[in-house]
């Protein structure tokens, strides 16, 4: 086991240091300490979207393997973001996710979904094509969502060019799965373009609205 290491800390406790996968058979018993390193938080699906709490994928991996045989049902009935569901798939097991929230679903329902290169490149160069011709005329007044203290959030330009990418997406003349791939990543960069403090995990307003918090679709 070449990727394990012992190690002391500042407190003289000893760690076992596991680096990347964690193999099957680590020794585990009531007590021990660990330090995880993981190397693929942003494999495959895995980093599509931010998510509260994720866990590290090497985790699920390691339990289902140690715990489950392919074709067996593996339940996370806390799914957030779907971590567990995508290792699951990649390990062969059948799965389901259970969550409270309907983005989480929706996220999960994403990253579980396998997409073609093919559709998604065909995707991806509608949308940079669409977004290179963008002038904010283009988006309705009507267009525009409308939810409490929405100006406060977002910066009038930004909310246009949101807006604008929101309905390039839903007009894309691709299955509905790309779409939602698609409304995953919108998503994905809504709170760093919005007014909120990327830096505060409270959702509070920047205290110095940055002129660079813009997505730049005119240039
Ligand atoms: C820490 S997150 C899980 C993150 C997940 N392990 C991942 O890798 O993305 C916990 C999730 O539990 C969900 N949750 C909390 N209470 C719940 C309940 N009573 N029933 C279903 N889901 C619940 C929350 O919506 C949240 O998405």
């Amino acid at each position: 086991m070449d990727n394990i290491t012992k190690i002391v800390n500042d407190f003289g406790e000893s760690i076992v240091r596991v680096d990347g996968d964690i193999p099957v058979d680590l020794p585990a018993k009531d007590g021990d300490r660990f330090l995880f390193i993981s190397h693929d938080q942003s494999f495959l699906t895995h980093g599509l979207h931010k998510y509260p709490a994720k866990f590290f994928p090497e985790l699920p991996r390691w339990l289902i393997k140690r715990y489950s045989q392919e074709n067996d049902q593996i339940l996370d009935p806390f799914a957030g973001s779907g971590t567990t569901n995508v290792e699951a798939l990649l390990l062969k097991r059948h799965s389901v996710g259970i969550d409270v929230d309907p983005f989480s679903r929706f996220i999960s329902k994403v990253k579980v979904t396998p997409l073609t290169e093919k559709e998604l490149k065909l995707a991806q160069k509608v949308l940079l094509e669409a977004i290179s011709h963008y002038r904010p005329s283009q988006v309705a007044q009507c267009d525009l969502p409308d939810f409490p203290y929405r100006d406060n959030w977002f910066n009038k330009e930004i909310l246009l060019e949101l807006t604008y990418l929101k309905k390039r997406i839903h007009e894309l003349d691709s299955d509905e799965v790309v779409k939602d791939f698609f409304k995953v990543c919108l998503s994905s960069i809504i709170r760093s373009v919005s007014n909120a403090d990327n830096n505060c995990t409270r959702t509070v307003i920047r205290k110095k609205l940055n002129r660079t918090n813009k997505l730049l679709l005119t240039g």
